[in-house]
């Protein structure tokens, strides 16, 4: 081959490239497609796989329940309620004797009771990312990092949103929230666990979920709060994210757009999914620091990987910055703060560092870990201690 022929090839292959990218920025206009690159509900990566058999993925004989939720706009959600071990152990001769398969009431199953007449039960609402089911990846390891801290006392329930596995209807930003609305009406009414014993936990996608879901009900006239959320490989908004975000590591939405932000910003506005977590976290801070009183205390802690190449982790700098931010009155710009955390973060060698945030209202954690990727980290400990410390927040006498 000679020099002028190699880059005529080379020419081609990079014309193939940009048009093959065109089109799919084409594809991503139109909103079917659009929703499956954000939500990727069709990759179920469980296939051929029942969710309502849970031992396929490591636990034992009927520690999940799983049943059935139907939200108010006639879609069914299907969910799994997971006993913590101890607690299994506790129980075991009973659970092993109970019937399999989806449960319809409350009142037949051991696990349900167990979570329901404990008054010191405490309740982890699991928010799943991006893709998959109930059952995908390193997500069965997570439910079981949940209840580490205290393996006696933290039941967690997780669901498969609208259009992910067996539950039906399919994916968008409104109705993601109204299927969490659900998971916590449940809990609070037919589980009857208080929002004091409950955290709500997000990985990814399902960060920007249970951001919508506090704000939700922080900013009702009664406002409710919880005892605190876990947020991991959180984004800041869907914007931010377009242009940093590769799906399963690799492929860039619009990253390579991100030198041209007017076309950028163009293609953004045929996003419809705008997940504006970072603008709800600072609205859900306002309203707590608003409350007046002692008894209602927000708790955030916000994890990420330095290694997370799905969802870099700038934006829980940006999703910590916003936090803090609305809790000062006066403000702080990004800068001054990053400067701040420079100051008052505490190293963790090679486990990376904390930065933590307090006023009299809350507490913002931001915890950057060097490894653990996007998803493999949320079966870490240091996310089972994150939730354990988020219930103890709320654990302390007459809070
Ligand atoms: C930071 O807080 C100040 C004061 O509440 C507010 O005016 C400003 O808009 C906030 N900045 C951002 C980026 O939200």
């Amino acid at each position: 081959m000679t020099l002028t022929s190699l880059f005529q090839y080379a020419v081609n292959v990079l014309g193939i490239c940009a048009l093959g990218y065109l089109l799919f920025l084409g594809l991503l206009a139109i909103p079917f497609f659009q929703d499956q690159a954000i939500y990727l509900h069709s990759v179920t990566l469980t296939w051929f796989q029942d969710v309502t058999i849970a031992e396929q993925w490591g636990f034992l004989r009927n520690q999940v329940t799983p049943f059935t939720l139907n939200t108010p706009d006639g879609v069914t959600l299907h969910a799994w309620h997971i006993l913590p071990l101890e607690l299994y152990r506790r129980h075991e001769e009973e659970l092993v004797k109970q019937p399999e398969g989806i449960a319809n009431e409350m009142t037949d199953r051991t696990s349900f009771k167990l979570l329901r007449d404990d008054p010191e039960a405490l309740l982890v609402l699991y928010l799943h990312g991006a893709a998959g089911t109930l059952g995908s990846g390193w997500r069965p390891p997570s439910y079981r990092a949940m209840s580490a801290g205290a393996p006696d006392k933290i039941h967690t329930v997780a669901i498969d949103y609208r259009g992910f596995g067996s539950s039906s209807g399919s994916p968008s930003e409104q109705g993601l929230l109204t299927d969490a609305i659900t998971l916590a009406e449940w809990a609070m009414r037919e589980a009857g666990i208080p929002p004091s014993r409950i955290v709500i936990f997000g990985q990814s996608l399902g960060t920007a979920v249970g951001i919508a879901l506090t704000e939700h009900y922080a900013t009702q006239s009664n406002p409710i709060l919880f005892a605190g959320m876990v947020l991991v490989a959180p984004f800041a908004d869907v914007e931010l994210l377009t242009s940093t975000y590769r799906i399963a590591g690799t492929v860039p939405i619009l990253g390579p757009l991100s030198p041209f932000p007017r076309l950028l910003a163009f293609f953004n506005t045929f996003i419809l999914s705008k997940w504006p977590s970072k603008d709800k976290l600072a609205s859900f801070v306002r309203e707590c620091e608003a409350i007046p009183g002692d008894d209602h205390k927000y708790h955030i802690t916000i994890i990420h990987a330095q290694d997370d190449y799905d969802i870099p982790w700038s934006h829980s700098d940006q999703l910590f910055w916003h936090a803090v931010n609305a809790s000062r009155p006066g403000g702080v710009t990004f800068d001054e703060l990053e400067e701040e955390k420079e100051q008052t973060k505490t190293g963790l060698g090679p486990a990376g560092w904390v930065a933590e945030y307090r006023t009299t209202k809350g507490v913002v954690r931001e915890e950057i870990a060097k490894w653990g990727l996007h998803d493999r980290i949320m079966s870490y400990p240091v996310v089972s201690l994150a939730v354990l410390r988020a219930f103890e927040a709320k654990a302390v006498p007459g809070k």
